[in-house]
């Protein structure tokens, strides 16, 4: 199997709070103060999964559209009561908050100055980068990235990925690996646009304030099945084909593993080692003997269902 390498960076889009409080007839804003539970059990995690960096969607450049009730709470309850009152303990925990998002005259001066006071108490932390995306918007840091280039008259040439990276609003913020949404949306609304370009996604039905750490756990062992390539067709890839034909039992290729155990289980080493093959050619064999064993045990299945009173069990292969 693929060694496991924990995400280094985990972004989350909390989404959820307001769907939340209105299953329950409560107002919407009952929902972000029911996400604080949500919150702790997030940085929890992050920290017992030592992930390097955690970036949180707390409020975005589109959310001052929302009723200005909601968002003057929303905006004061996050710095005030959850950033705020959980300063101490993230400081205690070698947590550093990190703010993500553009300054805007609408956020009230008590709220800002309370998240810069975070920020400076925990400014020499070092076990867990937690930025907090806040008067956010992905479009516009990119935006920002270009004025600042422009300001300084860097030559076009010049401009490469990594200067224009140098020039958004938090330079150290890494590629993302793992970018989870709650509330079972499938989009990123306007979330790290740059960062994430090759993020894993994952997309989870539970509302925010119910999110606990075995939400957690299930978008890890989600991120651990995935097979990372970066445009490239490399060594895992060998990996891969050994691992669908007789190793790991992954949501997506339970089908393919069942199929194989009508024939017997397939032992290491894999077909890399095993032959001393290059890469390349054992890869495309991996994948070759893959197809053959799922068309043999599709065959045998047919066989087998033809006679049984079971047809459904054939139709769960892939
Ligand atoms: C996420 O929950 C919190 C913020 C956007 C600040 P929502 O308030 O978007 O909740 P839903 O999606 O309407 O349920
Ligand atoms: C994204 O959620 C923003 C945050 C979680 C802060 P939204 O609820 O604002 O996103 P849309 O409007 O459903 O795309
Ligand atoms: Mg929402």
């Amino acid at each position: 199997m693929t060694p496991r390498t924990p995400p280094r960076h985990i972004a989350c889009i909390m989404d959820g709070n307001g769907r939340w409080a209105q299953h329950r007839g409560l107002e919407r804003t009952h929902g972000h103060m029911a996400a604080r539970a949500s919150f702790e059990a997030i940085l929890d995690s992050a920290l017992e999964e030592k992930v390097e960096w955690l970036t949180l969607f707390a409020f975005s450049t589109e959310n001052w559209s929302r009723p200005e009730e909601e968002v003057s709470f929303l905006v004061r309850f996050l710095a005030q009561h959850v950033i705020g009152r959980e300063a101490q303990r993230m400081h205690k925990r070698g947590v550093r908050l990190r703010l993500l998002g553009g300054e805007d005259p609408r956020l009230p001066a008590e709220a800002v100055n309370r998240l810069r006071e975070a920020e400076e108490l925990t400014r020499d932390n070092t076990t867990l980068q937690l930025s907090l995306a806040f008067n956010y918007g992905g479009r516009q840091d990119l935006c920002e990235a270009a004025r600042s280039l422009a300001a300084r008259e860097v030559p076009a040439e010049q401009i490469t990925t990594e200067v224009l990276a140098r020039h958004m609003q938090l330079p150290e913020l890494p590629d993302v690996d793992l970018l989870l949404r709650t509330g079972g949306e499938y989009r990123l609304s306007n979330f790290l646009l740059w960062h994430s370009a090759y993020a894993e996604l994952v997309f989870l039905d539970v509302l925010w304030p119910d999110f606990r750490a075995s939400h957690f756990r299930h978008a890890m062992e989600l991120f651990h099945q995935r097979r990372r390539r970066f445009g490239n067709l490399g060594a895992t890839d060998a990996a891969d084909a050994y691992d669908r034909v007789g190793g790991a039992e992954t949501a997506d290729t339970v089908g393919a593993t069942e199929a194989v155990a009508v024939g017997g289980r397939i032992s290491p080493p894999g077909p890399t080692a095993l032959l001393g093959l290059p890469t390349a050619i054992a890869s495309q064999l991996g994948t070759t003997l893959r197809d053959g064993l799922r068309e043999t045990a599709r065959f045998a299945l047919h066989q087998l269902t033809a006679e049984s009173t079971k047809p459904e069990r054939a139709s769960r292969l892939p």
